[in-house]
């Protein structure tokens, strides 16, 4: 039982950076659909099928003219909505044949990211107003392009066993390994837990977070889960000092994943980017090499499957949920 790749499509998924989307075509794949992104007239987000109906051309190998994409091998356009609206090599290029178009999708824009839902989304984004305040910092990073579906990759983002092994002195103490009790309550598509755990002091190389140096650090983590793939989480050290962590990966393929890192922070303005985006990158890349490793490359979602302890309850929860939603099901034996 694995993800469900049908039912993926009615959920909005992360694609790219908002940031680095102009009117030059973008290339995307989501649920191992090719995409083509741009933007068209007023900035506005267009998202289509990235397969030129005429001869199967990617269509992010051509150009957008006003709020039209152009193919690049015999010059089609295409309107926002997936509508072939000439044809040049015709006498009349107007008089483009029905048949001539290509999918486009739904597409928002939102925490600095693209969304799309190839169908009819089942539920909205999360509300994280922190990252809509003028008032907090906001960083990126990533995207995290990983060989494993975006299951394993917000699982591991979730597992908190993990932290003293694979990141230690940065997210855990290896001398600390006991997991905090917490509980794990599911709300539609939502989980909901949070955690008081040991954690490093802030290290000379990334002081990133808003604990003190002094004293045995403890951080407050609460998280929202929303399935099938965002999370939000929100630290604090029991005063003034917030953070919010939005994680979302993008389904790529059945076996590939793309993870976006959007932090917003009311601390630390002074501190250059870099500095926090460097940590994700060094933290993502510790992951990365045990996550891949991981066989199957994409999360069984029968219980039966791996063995499951008390404090893997998080990694139960999400299981049970993603079955119960219908966004996970039974799948064929045998390579993809
Ligand atoms: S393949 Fe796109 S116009 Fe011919
Ligand atoms: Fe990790």
């Amino acid at each position: 039982m694995f993800a469900d790749q049908q039912a993926l499509r009615a959920c909005w998924h992360p694609v790219g950076f908002a940031a680095d989307l102009t009117d030059r075509p973008m290339p995307a794949d989501l649920l191992g659909e090719p995409l083509v992104l741009w933007r068209g007239r007023g900035g506005s987000v267009r998202v289509m099928s990235d397969l030129c109906v005429h001869r199967g051309t990617a269509l992010s190998l051509g150009w957008v003219s006003g709020d039209e994409i152009v193919c690049p091998y015999h010059g089609w356009r295409y309107g926002a909505d997936g509508r072939c609206v000439a044809i040049p090599q015709l006498e009349d290029p107007g008089r483009v044949p029905a048949k001539a178009r290509v999918s486009a999708f739904a597409a928002q824009e939102r925490y600095g990211l693209i969304w799309v839902a190839l169908e009819q989304p089942r539920w909205a984004l999360p509300e994280v107003p922190e990252l809509e305040d003028g008032g907090w910092r906001v960083v990126r990073a990533g995207p995290y392009r990983w060989r494993c579906d975006a299951a394993r990759q917000v699982e591991n983002f979730t597992d908190f066993g993990h932290f003293p092994w694979v990141h230690p002195g940065l997210l855990g103490d290896p001398d600390r390994p006991v997991v905090p009790r917490h509980e794990v309550s599911t709300e539609g598509n939502v989980l909901h837990y949070s955690i008081v755990r040991p954690e490093a002091p802030n290290s000379d190389d990334f002081p990133v977070f808003g604990n003190e140096d002094s004293g045995p650090p403890t951080r407050r983590s609460r998280y929202e889960l929303h399935l099938p793939y965002t999370i939000a989480l929100r630290l604090g050290w029991g005063g003034e000092h917030g953070m919010v962590y939005f994680f979302a990966s993008q389904p790529t393929g059945i076996h590939s994943c793309a993870g976006y890192v959007v932090i917003g922070r009311n601390y630390n303005f002074g501190q250059d980017d870099r500095v926090l985006a460097e940590f994700e990158d060094t933290i993502f890349g510790q992951d990365q090499i045990v996550v891949e490793s991981q066989r199957p490359e994409r999360v069984p979602f029968d219980l039966a499957d791996e063995l499951h302890l008390k404090f893997d309850a998080v990694a139960v929860a999400y299981r049970k949920a993603m079955r119960a939603l219908g966004l996970a099901a039974s799948a064929p034996v045998g390579p993809d």
